[in-house]
């Protein structure tokens, strides 16, 4: 198959309706296109097709049992979708909606199972996006999108890192720009009270606490206390991100997420004994000649002694690294690294998230100095 690549200019949609309408009619007919979001890029299918949604696990390499998120407007109604909307949750709908927030609600019967793998659960987002708002209103469907990379690969920022890994695997490629987020959307399960965060993200912890008060967070990996990491010693490194053995809440929390070519290692504790730590491993790497680089941070990066130093973005400004770090990953895995020492940031607003994608990244690979 050929993967037809086109470019829609987010800042210009009124004038772009030829070619949303072309996407669109692909995504009609069964085809599957990405187009960017606010956070990441998605791979887009319609939902109520069975064999389509059947193809996004195909494309990706994804397991058939990690459910997918749909993408709605505000055009189109769940009502269909699901069971209800929880009264405390309609705040959530109407402070985050559209935004990088997905709502876990329990479905209908009508949601094919091929989209929730079996669960009675569904994942839906409404995203912050002209030309994902465009292309979903002009199918007039809900469109279930998964992140548009090859299954344990980091999520998609561009129209290029699409194409890296699914060329000859899809219909259509959008290319609208680079996206702002960077991270993927919050998981929050409405389905009980209070809430709980399945996986953090673009909405931070603190912004739901704001409107919900309680929120609870299902990864231990975060105890806000620092005292219970289920990266600890002696849990499953290589397919687990804490609550080993249980079944999962979220089944894409089992799963790694992204394996570098490289081994990252993070190093976590007060800035200057990090600075210090990193660059002792450089030498004792360089000694051993094993090609080792660093990701630092803006106001870090001419300290360390590594021929490689990527900086993921100011650490005054969180949301820059978290706009940077996917790509990061890609570069380090580009310039074919052994070892990568990895900074860490404050898990507070969307460090949190940023915190744990790099966690995953690294296979709980921790230094505490
Ligand atoms: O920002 C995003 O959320 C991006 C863009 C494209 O919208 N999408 C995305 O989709 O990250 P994906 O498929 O890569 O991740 C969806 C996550 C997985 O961890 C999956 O297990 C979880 O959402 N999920 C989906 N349905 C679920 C459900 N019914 N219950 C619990 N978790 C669910
Ligand atoms: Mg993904």
């Amino acid at each position: 198959m050929k993967t037809e690549v086109i470019i829609i200019d987010p800042n210009n949609i009124e004038n772009e309706k030829d070619k949303l309408s072309y996407a669109a009619a692909i995504i009609k007919n069964g085809g599957l296109v990405a187009f960017p979001t606010e956070t990441v890029y998605g791979l887009g299918a319609n939902a109520m097709d069975r064999e389509a949604v059947k193809n996004i696990f195909k494309a990706k390499g994804r397991p058939s049992d990690n459910p997918l998120i749909v993408h709605i407007s505000s055009k189109y109604s769940i009502d269909n979708l699901v069971t209800g909307v929880p009264s405390w949750a309609q705040k959530l709908v109407d402070n985050f909606w559209p935004g990088p927030l997905t709502l876990i609600f329990k479905k209908t019967p009508s949601v094919p199972d091929e989209i929730t793998a079996g669960l009675e659960t569904l994942a839906i987002r409404m995203p912050a996006h002209p030309v994902a708002l465009s292309l979903i209103d002009e199918s007039g469907l809900p469109i279930v999108a998964p992140s548009a990379n090859k299954s344990g690969k980091p999520s998609p920022t561009t129209a290029a890192h699409v194409f890296e890994d699914l060329a000859g695997k899809i219909d259509l490629i959008i290319d609208g720009g680079p996206t702002r987020v960077g991270i993927e959307s919050t998981v929050l399960d409405i389905t009980s009270y209070p809430p709980v965060v399945l996986r953090p993200g673009g909405i931070t912890l603190e912004q739901l606490r704001d409107v919900l008060g309680e929120v609870r967070q299902y990864i231990e990996d975060y105890a806000e206390d620092g005292k219970n990491p289920g990266y600890a010693k002696g849990k499953d490194k290589n397919n687990c991100a804490g609550n080993c053995g249980e079944i999962p809440r979220s089944p894409g929390l089992k799963y790694k997420h992204y394996s570098p070519a490289a081994k990252i290692i993070t190093v976590e504790g007060e800035l200057e004994k990090v600075i210090n730590k990193i660059n002792e491993l450089v030498v004792r790497y360089e000694e051993k000649q094993v090609r080792v680089g660093v990701l630092a941070t803006n106001q870090t990066k001419d300290l360390y002694k590594a021929s490689t130093v990527i900086s993921m973005g100011d650490r005054n400004h969180p949301d820059t690294i978290a706009s940077n770090l996917f790509n990061c990953f890609r570069e380090f895995d580009n310039f074919n690294m052994q070892v990568v020492l990895a900074e860490s940031i404050d898990k507070t607003g969307i460090g949190l998230a940023v915190m744990n994608r790099l966690i995953k990244a690294s296979g709980y690979n921790i230094i505490r100095v």
